[in-house]
């Protein structure tokens, strides 16, 4: 029976990916900061949880020990500098080392769409530069020649929409206490991808790994994921009101904001405890659309046709 450590697995995709990989019948092992974060996770004797600190680099390694495959859910939307390194390139090197130590041989790393691992500074913020960063690092591990090497595959993501979403959800819960929305970056374009679709791709990955089916530890696979629709941020509060029913389903006013007062809105939401709706390194990620850029496969060349956004947020929001 094959083993995979689900690093992240308790968030808002991992716990798609560890349903799907304890349905498929792997053995799931998920580390975790704080042991009460599993509650989502389903109770399976499949399953074991380990509380530590994934920076840690020696417990890692304990950790990573003895499985066949590694996935890499971990990642922040907030924070300065020094926390994106930490997280989304120190990590990644710290995971890659692991692996090439213990000789695990299948390797997923969620990243994001907009990331480059060519030229990561191109990004326009310090989210898309870091997780561009980490692609970077686990490439140049993965491409070392077998036997040191491993097979890797990136998967990018546009905005991920799930019941358990903090993007729909919160456009409308802020629709329904606010007498109009303030917006900036209305225009900014997204081509947002089903929570299911992004597990079910990560799941695919590494049966494809498991066969033989994906490029070699010298090749490895990066994965545009995205739904099949594009909107606009300003349509997507829209859609995410209507869909709600907020207001009888007409939303509020969006009223669009320039990026300036977008950003005196992120510093007064920084003041607020909690994690902001908004920041201003969020405004710099939308300096550019959020969409496949199709110079890489998308999830059909996994054999997946991506769900279409309305009818399954309509089943969550309109609640
Ligand atoms: N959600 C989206 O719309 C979206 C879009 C594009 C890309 N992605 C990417 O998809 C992946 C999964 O995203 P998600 O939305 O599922 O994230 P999430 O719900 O925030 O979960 C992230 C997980 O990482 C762990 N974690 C968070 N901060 C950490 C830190 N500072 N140190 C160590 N562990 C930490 C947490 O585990 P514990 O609390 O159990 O330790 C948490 O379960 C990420 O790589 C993200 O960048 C997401």
């Amino acid at each position: 029976m094959k083993k995979v450590i689900v690093v992240g697995g308790t968030g808002f995709v991992g716990t798609q990916v560890c349903k799907k990989l304890l349905q498929q019948g792997w053995y799931v092992t998920v580390p975790t900061r704080q042991r009460d974060h599993v509650q989502p996770l389903p109770r399976s004797s499949q399953l074991s949880v380990l509380e530590l600190d994934v920076h840690d680099e020696s417990a890692l390694s304990l950790a990573v020990a003895g499985h066949d495959a590694v996935v890499n859910l971990v990642a922040i939307l907030h924070g300065d500098q020094a926390a994106f390194d930490k997280v989304h390139v120190a990590l990644p090197q710290k995971l890659a080392r692991a692996c090439r130590a213990a000789g695990v041989k299948r390797v997923v790393h969620i990243s994001a769409l907009g990331a480059d691992a060519q030229n990561p500074q191109s990004a326009p913020s310090m989210y898309l530069r870091s997780k561009g960063q980490g692609e970077a690092v686990l490439l140049a591990a993965a491409g070392v020649a077998p036997p040191a090497g491993f097979d890797l595959t990136i998967m990018r993501p546009s905005v991920i929409f799930g019941a358990q979403d903090k993007f729909l959800n919160v456009f409308a819960k802020l629709q329904k206490v606010l007498p109009f929305m303030p917006l900036a970056c209305g225009g900014a374009r997204f081509q947002p991808v089903w929570v299911d679709d992004v597990a079910s791709a990560v799941v695919q990955s590494l049966a494809q790994e498991d066969a033989g089916a994906a490029p070699s530890a010298a090749k490895p696979k990066i994965i545009e994921a995205c739904g099949p629709e594009v909107f606009t941020l300003r349509q997507l509060v829209q859609l995410s009101a209507q869909l709600s029913g907020v207001h009888g389903g007409r939303g509020r006013p969006v009223v669009a904001l320039p990026l300036w007062l977008g950003h005196v809105q992120a510093a007064l939401m920084a003041l607020a405890p909690g994690e902001p709706v908004m920041s201003h390194d969020n405004l710099d990620s939308m300096k550019v659309d959020n969409v496949a850029s199709g110079k890489v496969p998308g999830l059909q060349s996994l054999g997946i046709t991506p769900a279409a956004l309305r009818p399954i947020a309509q089943s969550y929001l309109n609640k």
